[in-house]
C-alpha cells in the first residue's frame, strides 16, 4: 500500500490551495453575504482545468485521476464550498455522466465546452416530491416519434441560473416505474426551458441554487444518454462518484474549520496562558484532527478504487456519510473554540458551519448513504 501522492497530484494540490487563498478567499465573505459569484471566477477555475479535470484531454479535460481530484475539492472547500461545489457538480455529474454514457456525437457537441469550462452544467433529479425517493420522478418525457416532449419542475438545482446544459432525468414510461426513467441532454436555450427564482440558503450561498421549469421542450431523439430505460441507472452510476466529490468537499470544510481553530487556539489568550494550552481546547482539536484524517482516508480510498476500475459505490457512500457528519461537528467546535469571534462573519468559521450542513444533504442525504452501506453489507 502506497500513501504517498504523485508529483502531478501534489501540483494540483498547490494549484488549488493557490487559487483559493489568493482568488477566492479575499471575496468569499462579500459572495456570501450577497450570493453572488462572478463569471470572471468561473472562468478562471475553467482556464486552470478544475471544471473537467477527469476528462480526457481528447474531450477538453485535464485527464487527472480521481486522487489529484479529492485533494483539489478538499483545497478548494477549505476556504469556498460554494466554489467547490460548482467544480463538484460539473466534474462529476455532468462530465463524467457525459464521458461515461454519451454517444462520440454528444460528447463533441456538449462535453467538450463543459470539460474546458466554456459552459457550465447542472444535473436536475431531484423535484418538488422526489428528493430522496428519486424513482417517483413527475417529470414527463413523452416519446412523440422524432422526438420527447418534456414537462415538469425540478428543484434545487446547483448551477442552475448560469448552466448552459442541464441533464434531466425524466419518466417516458409510468408503467415500467424506474426502469421506464431516462436521462436527456436538453440545452438551456431552447424553448420552454424556464430558471425560476434563486434560493435563498443557509449555506454554499455564492453558488446559485434554482427550481428549473421544463414546459413542452421538444428533445430530439439523440440527445437521451443510453438505451431507453438506462436513466435511473445513469443517475445511481453518475451520483456514486459524485458522492466521492462532496465528501471531499466535506473534508476541506472539516479541515478548513480545523486549521482555523488550531491558529487561532496559539494566538488567543485567556486565563493567562494561550488557550491550546488548555486541555478543553486540546481535546477538541485530538479529535477534529483525528476525524479528519480517517475522513480523507475514506476518500482517498474511495477515489483509489474509482481510478483503479473497482467498485467504489460502498466507500463512497461512506466517505460522504463520514465526512459530512464529521465537517458538521468539526466546524461547530471551531466556533466553539473562536468563542464570540466564531459567530461573527469576519472569522470565517461560522461560514463554514452553515456550508457544512449542505453536506449531509445534497447528492444522497445521510440517511440514503446509510441505505446504500447497509444494503451493500447485508446483501
Ligand atoms: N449503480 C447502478 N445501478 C444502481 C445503483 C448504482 N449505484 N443503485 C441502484 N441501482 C439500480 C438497482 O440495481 C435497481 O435496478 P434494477 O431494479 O433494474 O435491478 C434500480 O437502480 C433501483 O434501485 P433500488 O431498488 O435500490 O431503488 P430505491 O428506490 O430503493 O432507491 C436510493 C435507492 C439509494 C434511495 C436512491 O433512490 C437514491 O440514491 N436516492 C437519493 C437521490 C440523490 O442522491 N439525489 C441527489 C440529487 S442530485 C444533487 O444533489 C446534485 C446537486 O445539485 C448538488
Amino acid at each position: 500500500m502506497n500513501f504517498e501522492f504523485t508529483e502531478e497530484q501534489l501540483m494540483i494540490q498547490k494549484a488549488a490551495r493557490d487559487f483559493a487563498n489568493d482568488v477566492l478567499k479575499p471575496g468569499v465573505i462579500e459572495r456570501d453575504e450577497n450570493q453572488s459569484f462572478p463569471q470572471e471566477l468561473i472562468h478562471q477555475m475553467g482556464e486552470l482545468g478544475f471544471l473537467g479535470m477527469m476528462v480526457s484531454p481528447e474531450y477538453g479535460g485535464s485527464g487527472m485521476d480521481t486522487i489529484s481530484y479529492v485533494l483539489l475539492m478538499e483545497e478548494i472547500s477549505k476556504v469556498d464550498a460554494s466554489a467547490s461545489v460548482m467544480i463538484s457538480v460539473n466534474n462529476s455529474l455532468v462530465c463524467y455522466g457525459l464521458e461515461s454514457f454519451g454517444t462520440e456525437e454528444q460528447k463533441q457537441k456538449y462535453l467538450i465546452p463543459l470539460a474546458q469550462g466554456k459552459q457550465i452544467g447542472a444535473f436536475c433529479l431531484s423535484e418538488p416530491e422526489a428528493g430522496s425517493d428519486a424513482t417517483s420522478q413527475r417529470t414527463t418525457a413523452i416519446d412523440m416519434g422524432d422526438h420527447y416532449l418534456l414537462n415538469g419542475t425540478k428543484n434545487w438545482i446547483t448551477n442552475g441560473g448560469r448552466a448552459g446544459v442541464f441533464l434531466v432525468i425524466a419518466q417516458t414510461d409510468v408503467e415500467k416505474k424506474h426502469r421506464g426513467i431516462n436521462a436527456f441532454i436538453v440545452d438551456a436555450s431552447w424553448e420552454g426551458v424556464q430558471v425560476g427564482v434563486k434560493e435563498n440558503k443557509l449555506g454554499i450561498r455564492g453558488s446559485d441554487t434554482h427550481s428549473i421549469m421544463f414546459n413542452d421542450v421538444k428533445v430530439p431523439k439523440d440527445h437521451r444518454i443510453g438505451e431507453d430505460g438506462f436513466g435511473f441507472k445513469f443517475a445511481m452510476k453518475t451520483l456514486a462518484g459524485g458522492r466521492i466529490g462532496i465528501a471531499a468537499q466535506a473534508l476541506g470544510i472539516a479541515s478548513g474549520s480545523y486549521e482555523l481553530a488550531l491558529a487561532y487556539s496559539k494566538e488567543r489568550k485567556a486565563f493567562g496562558t494561550e488557550i491550546c494550552n488548555h486541555q478543553a481546547i486540546q481535546f477538541k482539536l485530538a479529535d477534529m484532527s483525528t476525524e479528519i484524517e480517517a475522513a480523507r482516508l475514506l476518500c482517498l480510498k474511495a477515489a483509489y478504487q474509482k481510478d483503479n476500475g473497482l467498485d467504489y459505490t460502498l466507500t463512497g457512500s461512506m466517505a460522504k456519510v463520514f465526512a459530512s457528519e464529521a465537517a458538521m461537528r468539526i466546524s461547530t467546535e471551531a466556533v466553539q473554540v473562536h468563542g464570540g469571534y466564531g459567530f461573527v462573519k469576519e472569522y470565517h468559521v461560522e461560514r463554514l458551519m452553515r456550508d457544512a450542513k449542505i453536506t449531509q444533504i445534497y447528492e444522497g442525504t445521510s440517511e440514503v448513504q446509510r441505505i446504500v452501506i447497509s444494503r451493500s453489507i447485508l446483501k
